[in-house]
């Protein structure tokens, strides 16, 4: 009985003795090294996550500070909040921001579960309130003056996220 199997697997991965392909430098082709990230051609290599790479809690304070600020002076906004003092809201959004990008759980660890959708259920988020939402958030994101990816980055989460967060669309 003749062997009419091919050596190997029969796709030229065995008992193949060509060269492996080549670069066109001539060397083998490199093996996947981790990139790294650097804050300009050449700067220094940028570790930590998000959190840390905007500067920590200094940042989300100074956000959400200036955010707060536009709350204040908005007539339809400032009505929603059911505290005078909106200090505490203004420290309840920090501490999940903070905790979303990396930083302290300390949000979930005081209000448990975020579940923001439904935290907002009492709310009338209609697309008026999201967009003076996004205005003052927008501002308030302008003031960081972060590199343009982070500044990308928060800011897209903010838009989605408050988009998500609309439960009416009711005048
Ligand atoms: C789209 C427009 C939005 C409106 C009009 C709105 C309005 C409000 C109001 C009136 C409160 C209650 C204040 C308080 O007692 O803390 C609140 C709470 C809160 N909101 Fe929003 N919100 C919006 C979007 C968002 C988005 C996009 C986020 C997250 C990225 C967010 C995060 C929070 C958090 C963390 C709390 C505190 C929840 C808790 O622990 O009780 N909100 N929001």
């Amino acid at each position: 009985m003749t062997d009419t199997t091919p050596s190997g697997s029969g796709d030229g991965t065995v008992n193949d003795e060509r060269p492996l392909p080549e670069t066109p430098h001539g060397s083998p082709a490199p093996t996947a090294a981790p990139l790294t990230l650097r804050t300009s051609p050449g700067g220094e290599a940028v570790t930590g996550n998000f959190y840390e790479q905007v500067g920590g809690h200094e940042t989300f304070q100074r956000l959400v500070d200036t955010f707060y600020r536009g709350v204040a002076g908005d007539p339809v906004l400032s009505e929603m909040y059911p505290e005078e003092d909106l200090g505490p809201a203004a420290e309840r959004l920090r501490m999940f921001l903070e905790q979303y990008w990396g930083g302290p759980t300390t949000y979930s660890e005081q209000r448990g579960h975020p579940r923001l959708r439904m935290r907002h259920v009492p709310f009338k988020v209609n697309p008026d309130a999201r967009d003076r939402w996004l205005a003052h958030m927008r501002a308030a994101v302008d003031v960081l003056e972060l590199p343009p990816l982070y500044e990308a980055t928060l800011w897209s989460y903010l838009e989605r996220a408050a988009h998500a967060m609309v439960n009416t669309f009711e005048e």
